[in-house]
């Protein structure tokens, strides 16, 4: 196989973002935008991959540090040429051919890559890139074309003529090309009037020398976006948005408005799923066959087995859920639980860090925190399980089939042993044996004739 190599630029500041956050790290459908430079380099084949990195380069570094990229730093955000030449210690011992992508636009796609690659292979061009043809080409270097068709070079705004700024046809970043000849021509870069070293002016040198160069052109605009500024970052969501719904659309999901979908990259959803509106999925989300999402919930990081309910407006983060459960509406779920088969979790109930057994049932308002519930277990509406003194977190443990009366406080740590029963109203402090009933509240008095009484008392 052929040596391939990606060369990513991500070292500018990205100032048009106004941002404190690294352009390159600001996310698309939930992962930072240079994921998908990145992923794309893989999915050709590429078997080096560096990542120019130079502002802020700890946090996009920290990121990436476990993707199989190598970096190389640009000291000062001196141009994209300037970019490129910082990476050439990276290639000492390596010769083959070059893809150079911008971190800064995520939606290329695999099939427009290689079929750029092979016009370029087949062509036997020594220098290709990528362009597209633009309604509003403000901005984009633009691409020259002679008198017989061929690319003269790639002037960038802010040098081009009132002529060539008409030009529609565009740069896009990405360029094919030799690692020796990339860094002759990288090195021979001159410093343009604003100071910057353009990667762009190799295109004129590599003509000059009398070698093929192409722009190979792709159809749909979108897929070359550069994202510099806030409402890119927009377009750039919304359009890879649209295509992770439509793959889960096509793999037999049904989702009810795809426009008020939110479904991050990665995110697993299987057949005969429904999604209602204003759902987000996010993180590495897994849900099972012919399960139901209603509208307004959100579900991060968390496996939810077939068959199961999450009624409206829940939140879910970092949880394990298994089959034919139910949850919500207005349910909570923080980070840490992993709820069995048949579950049910009702309107207004938190359960955080819990194990909750199978066929256990929470319906109504409770608070359930660093618990562990067994099977078959009935949590009253109301029950609180009270894990947190002011300066530890202790556990609460209820066994296999026990009931919780309504409006209990179980005081943790503290165990109910299996089939026990708690009265309602009750505040358990101590352990509870199996099979027994607990119940702490005081006896019920009835004063006969108080309320007259006090109505006298209060007019006299
Ligand atoms: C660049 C191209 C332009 C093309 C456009 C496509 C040049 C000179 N211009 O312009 O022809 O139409 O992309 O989107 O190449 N970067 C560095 N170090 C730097 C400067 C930039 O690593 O010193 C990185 C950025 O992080 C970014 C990429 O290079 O990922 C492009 O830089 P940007 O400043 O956005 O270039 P454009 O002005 O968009
Ligand atoms: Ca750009």
């Amino acid at each position: 196989m052929k040596n391939v190599a990606a060369l990513i630029l991500a070292a500018g500041k990205g100032k048009r973002m106004q941002s404190s956050l690294p352009k390159v790290m600001h996310p698309v459908a939930g992962k930072p935008m240079l994921f998908y430079p990145v992923r794309l380099s893989k999915d050709i084949g590429a078997n080096k991959i560096v990542v120019i990195v130079g502002h802020r380069k700890e946090e996009v570094t920290a990121a990436f540090k476990d993707s199989g990229v190598e970096f190389a730093e640009q000291d000062s955000p001196l141009g994209t040429g300037h970019a490129i030449l910082s990476a050439e210690d990276r290639f000492k011992d390596w010769t083959g051919e070059v893809i150079i992508l911008s971190g800064d636009v995520p939606l290329v796609t695999e099939e427009t890559l290689k079929r750029f690659l092979k016009s370029h292979r087949e062509g036997g061009y020594a220098l290709s890139l990528l362009s597209t043809v633009v309604e509003d080409p403000t901005g984009y270097g633009r691409v020259v074309r002679g008198s017989n068709k061929g690319v003269v070079k790639v002037i960038e705004e802010n040098e081009a003529s009132s002529n060539e700024k008409k030009i529609k046809e565009i740069n896009a970043g990405i360029y094919c090309i030799s690692s020796s000849l990339l860094f002759e021509l990288v090195n021979k870069v001159e410093v343009s009037p604003t100071g910057e070293y353009y990667l762009t002016d190799i295109i004129k040198d590599a003509i000059d020398k009398g070698l093929k160069v192409s722009a190979i052109r792709v159809n749909d605009p979108l897929e070359v976006k550069g994202v510099n500024n806030r409402i890119e970052l927009s377009t750039v969501n919304r359009v890879m948005r649209k295509r992770i719904i439509e793959k889960i659309m096509l793999s037999g999901v049904t989702i009810v408005d795809p426009e008020n979908t939110y479904i991050d990259y990665g995110v697993k959803v299987a057949i005969d799923t429904t999604i209602y509106p204003d759902v987000f999925l996010q993180g590495n989300t897994v849900i099972g066959e012919g399960c139901i999402i209603e509208e307004g919930c959100k579900i991060v990081n968390t496996n939810i087995g077939r068959g199961s309910t999450i009624k409206s407006r829940t939140l879910i983060e970092d949880a394990r859920l298994g089959v034919e459960v139910t949850i919500g509406p207005f349910a909570r779920l923080r980070p840490g639980n992993i709820i069995g088969d048949r579950v049910r979790i009702g309107n207004f109930v938190e359960v955080k860090n819990s194990r909750i057994g199978h066929g256990t049932k929470a319906n109504h308002l409770s608070y359930l925190g660093d618990a562990i519930i067994g099977e078959g277990v009935n949590i009253g509406a109301g029950t609180i399980t009270c894990n947190y003194d002011g300066f530890k977190k202790y556990k609460t443990i209820i066994e296999d089939r026990a009931f919780i009366g309504s409006d209990s406080q179980l005081i943790a740590p503290v165990r109910v042993g299996e089939g026990a029963y708690i009265g309602s109203g009750s505040t358990i402090s101590k352990d509870v044996p199996p099979g027994a009933l607990a119940i702490s509240r005081v006896k019920q008095r009835n004063i006969e004739g108080w309320v007259e009484k006090r109505m006298k008392e209060s007019k006299e």
